[in-house]
């Protein structure tokens, strides 16, 4: 499973990509805004920026435009800015049409705002290279995130739909074991789920210990 970092925070991506195991980035128009970029010019600089920082995976880049022209003519830009950047495109019947256009043409996508397995089939007839399934927000309306991505799993293998599920969304690090769990090709987490993942008090507790321990020879 690949590891993306859900986030347009450059200190958080830095910090990701000098782990080790970051596979790539998501961004969306709300986590662009939280950075306080501003103007067309400055949010391409700082997608470019970020391909930049983690130059081996792939940067979804988000249209804001939701007609077919505007969203194409706006994807075209975004995936000029650097060969890792894939243009992330929302399940709307613009968007649809959009993605089967950027298939057609070489421009890769990741379908967003993806909340059930019907979306998830007209996203891979799309030919998207990623969708994306919202599972903390499908978590936070009362259903189950992690059930849908065993659904699309199972729906993916059988057909054999060559797109592949990003789990997105995710609120905490046993989203991303039970992603794992499920089928998920890809979890675009935050930071500290990520970081989360390493944390186990007898982890601490043992190295203590060993730590002490080794003072008696050293
Ligand atoms: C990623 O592609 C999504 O934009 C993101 O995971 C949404 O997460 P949220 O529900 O925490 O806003």
């Amino acid at each position: 499973m690949k590891f993306f970092i859900d986030t347009a925070n450059l200190a958080q991506i830095r910090e990701a990509n000098d782990l080790g195991v970051l596979d790539g980035v998501t961004t969306n128009p709300s986590l662009m805004a939280k950075e306080g970029i501003k103007g067309q010019e400055a949010v391409y600089n700082h997608y470019k920026t970020i391909c930049e920082i983690v130059t081996n995976g792939d940067i979804s880049a988000e249209v804001v435009s939701t007609d077919f022209d505007g969203i194409v003519a706006e994807g075209k830009k975004l995936a000029a800015i650097h060969p890792n950047i894939i243009v992330k495109v929302p399940m709307i019947k613009d968007g649809v049409k959009a993605m089967k256009w950027f298939t057609d043409n070489g421009i890769k996508t990741n379908c967003t705002l993806v909340f059930s397995a019907g979306q998830a089939i007209l996203a891979a007839k799309a030919g998207a290279k990623y969708v994306s399934p919202f599972i903390g927000r499908i978590d936070d309306g009362g259903w189950d995130g992690v059930q849908l991505i065993e659904q699309i799993a199972r729906i993916y293998t059988i057909q054999g739909f060559e797109t592949e599920i990003l789990a997105a969304s995710i609120r905490n690090p046993l989203h991303i074991i039970k992603c794992a769990e499920a089928g998920a090709d890809v979890c675009t987490c935050p930071l500290e789920s990520i970081l989360g993942l390493l944390k186990h008090p007898l982890t601490d507790i043992g190295l203590a210990k060993f730590l002490e321990d080794a003072k008696k020879f050293s």
